[in-house]
This record gives C-alpha cells, sequence and structure tokens, in this order.
C-alpha cells in the first residue's frame, strides 16, 4: 500500500495524519552531535556512511511518517562553481557574493558529478528505509539568490531587493538559472529514489505580492513545471507567507507548506483546496510544558479538520534544545488523534 504520507500529497484518505519534522536530524538528537564532533554540516551530507545514520535517526526515534535527505540548501551552490559554505551558528556564508551584474555569470550549470555522494546515500537510504518515503529537497530560486546577494543570512533582504531592482534581467537571468541548476539536482535525487521534493523559499516572506509576481514567480513556475515528468510530488514551503499562497499555488507544488504565522483553516481556505497542506505548529511549541504543546498540536488538527491531504509538520525547522521526548510526544499524539483505532 502506498504510504499515508504519499497518499495525504495527492490528497487520499489515509488511516492517520502523516507527521514528520522539518530539520528533523539536527543538533537536538544525540546521535547528530556525536557525529557533528569535529567536523561541518556539509562534511557530514559528502559523506554517505555519516549522512544515512544521521537521516534515519528521525525516524528510529521519533517515529515520523518520512526521511528527508541530510544535505543542507547550499550545498548544490558548490555544484554550480559557487564558493559558499556553512559557517557554524550562522548558516551559508560566501566571501565572494554577487554584486554586479556580470557577477552571475560566475554560477555554471549544476554538474551532477560534483555530487556523487548525494545519489549514493539515496541509494542506501532507500535500503533501510523500506518502504517509508524520501523526501529530496533543493532551496527555491529567491531564497537562494538571497544567499548569493547578501553573502550570508540577512534579516532584511535589502542588498537582495537593491540587487532585485536595480538590475532586473540580470536577477531574472539568475533566478532562470538557479530554477533550471535545482531541477537537475532533484531530478538527479528522484532518479536515485527519493519520492517527493520539498523547495525551500525560506525567505520568500520577505516580499510583497507584486514584487513575488514579478520578479520571482516565473522562475519558481519553471522550476515547479520541471519537476512534474518526474511524476513524484512537489512540496512548495516558505515562512511568512499569508499574503503570498495564492500566488504560491499558482506557482507550483501538489502540497503548499505554510507556517504558525496564519491559522491552518485560514490557509487552507486562501489556498482553495486545491492542493495538499503541510504545517504547521510553532518549532517554540516543542520547547513549552506539554499541555500547552499537547493543546496546540490538538489545535492544528482541528483547524486542519480531517480533510485528506494534511500533512503534519512544524511551521519551520526543529529549534536547537527541543526536547527529543516532546518531538516524539507529537508524533505519538498526531498518529492516535487521527488514527480509526483512536
Ligand atoms: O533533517 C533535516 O531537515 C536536515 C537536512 C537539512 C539541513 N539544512 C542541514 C543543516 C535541510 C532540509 C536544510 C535546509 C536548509 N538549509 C534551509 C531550508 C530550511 C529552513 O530552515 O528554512 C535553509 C534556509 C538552510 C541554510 C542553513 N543551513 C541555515 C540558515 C543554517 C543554520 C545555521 C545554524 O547554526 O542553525 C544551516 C546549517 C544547517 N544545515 C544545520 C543543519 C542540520 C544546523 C545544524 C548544525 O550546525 O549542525
Amino acid at each position: 500500500m502506498t504510504s499515508r504520507f504519499l497518499r495525504a500529497c495527492f490528497r487520499e484518505p489515509v488511516d492517520a495524519t502523516p507527521v514528520w519534522f522539518m530539520r528533523q536530524a539536527g543538533r537536538y538528537m544525540p546521535g547528530y552531535r556525536e557525529v557533528r564532533r569535529g567536523r561541518g554540516v556539509l562534511d557530514i551530507a559528502r559523506t554517505p556512511a555519516l549522512a544515512v545514520p544521521v537521516a534515519l535517526e528521525p525516524v528510529r526515534t521519533l517515529g515520523v511518517d518520512a526521511a528527508i535527505l541530510f544535505a543542507d540548501i547550499a550545498l548544490p551552490l558548490q555544484a554550480m562553481g559557487f564558493p559558499i559554505d556553512i559557517e557554524e551558528g550562522v548558516g551559508p556564508v560566501s566571501a565572494v557574493p554577487v554584486r554586479a551584474p556580470e557577477d552571475i555569470e560566475r554560477l555554471r550549470p549544476f554538474e551532477p558529478a560534483q555530487v556523487p555522494f548525494i545519489p549514493e546515500t539515496i541509494r542506501r537510504l532507500k535500503e533501510k528505509l523500506r518502504g517509508l518515503p524520501l523526501i529530496g529537497f533543493s532551496g527555491a530560486p529567491f531564497t537562494l539568490a538571497s544567499y548569493l546577494v547578501e553573502g550570508r543570512p540577512s534579516k532584511d533582504f535589502a542588498r537582495t531587493k537593491e540587487f532585485m531592482w536595480s538590475h532586473p534581467d540580470a536577477w531574472a537571468a539568475l533566478l532562470r538559472r538557479l530554477a533550471e541548476g535545482m531541477g537537475d539536482y532533484l531530478r538527479l535525487q528522484v532518479e536515485a529514489g527519493a519520492e517527493a521534493v520539498q523547495v525551500f523559499d525560506s525567505w520568500v516572506g520577505a516580499l510583497s505580492p507584486p514584487d513575488y509576481a514579478d520578479a520571482v514567480a516565473p522562475a519558481t513556475a519553471s522550476l515547479f513545471r520541471s519537476l512534474r515528468e518526474t511524476g513524484v510530488p512537489a512540496i512548495h514551503f516558505g515562512t511568512g507567507t499569508a499574503a503570498l499562497l495564492p500566488a504560491m499555488r499558482a506557482a507550483g507544488g501538489d502540497v503548499v507548506s505554510v507556517d504558525w504565522r496564519q491559522p491552518l483553516d485560514e490557509a487552507w481556505r486562501s489556498l482553495d483546496g486545491a492542493v495538499a497542506i503541510q504545517g504547521n505548529l510553532d518549532p517554540a511549541a516543542m520547547l513549552a510544558p506539554v499541555a500547552v504543546l499537547d493543546a496546540k498540536v490538538d489545535d492544528v488538527l482541528a483547524r486542519a479538520g480531517g480533510r485528506p491531504g494534511h500533512i503534519f509538520n512544524l511551521g519551520h525547522g526543529v529549534l536547537p534544545g527541543t526536547p527529543v521526548d516532546h518531538a516524539r510526544r507529537v508524533v505519538e499524539r498526531v498518529h492516535a488523534r487521527t488514527g480509526g483505532g483512536g
């Protein structure tokens, strides 16, 4: 039988609501911290013998309904010839950001030969997962462009917007290159065995709806179009997207993932019920006393109202310091409250 996660992606009825967590592999997990000692995030991602156990840990410890490849959105940018790294406690950084239109020429077509460890990790994970679905992922053109232009994480995306407005043709070309590169990267993941893909547009909520429509949606839509031929469901993720949901839905994805800033039922209405929905527990709720956490889980489930096409997740990634017990409790509660067996 198809897994409940994949059924929910296609809005088919399920035996219980599927649940997984963005950033379910990470510092809150003891096994991850062990592997991480003396190594960088990308070192782990480049080593199948490390990336496989790290991706499996939350599956085994929490009982989630899907695994996600262990990698980072910055990684395929290196395979496009762009120097970028993950700085401890900061995120993606580049010493040579995109500052002038001609800088976009430095972004080359994606080279699969640069990431042989990705299909290898996927193949090894599939063997261990025995039918539990594996999610592949990439960043979306806007979120990736923000790292390329800023050279590091940003709060206001001022340089990104300045570039977008000052050099609209170069900006469009940059996003097109990213969409093509991520299309190639995601197809590689699906060919190796990923059964769904998630496109992370983590910072897209920084844009106004007209800027999104003019400067971002065309590239994002072309990425989702290029994924259709794979036949696997695509999840379109963003945060702070209350005003952008109709445009994001139009840009593509079988599932739209929403954060906690907007109630799930409201978000679903603005998506016209035309796609599945993923979300939307506040990640900080997993740090709260369990009575508060339980109530917040129940609120999300009540707003989903048992409709087909809900994938329970956080609105953003698991926070460091989250008690593993609390994460497991959420998985168990979602299954118990939505499963026929009660
Ligand atoms: O289980 C999983 O989901 C892990 C795989 C994964 C990582 N990064 C590994 C990682 C995934 C899906 C990502 C995606 C990612 N990377 C996104 C999109 C998701 C989101 O949170 O919006 C973004 C924006 C990035 C860029 C990035 N990488 C940031 C902002 C950071 C945070 C820096 C920090 O110290 O918290 C990273 C580092 C990173 N990538 C970690 C992990 C597990 C942090 C843990 C560590 O340093 O060991």
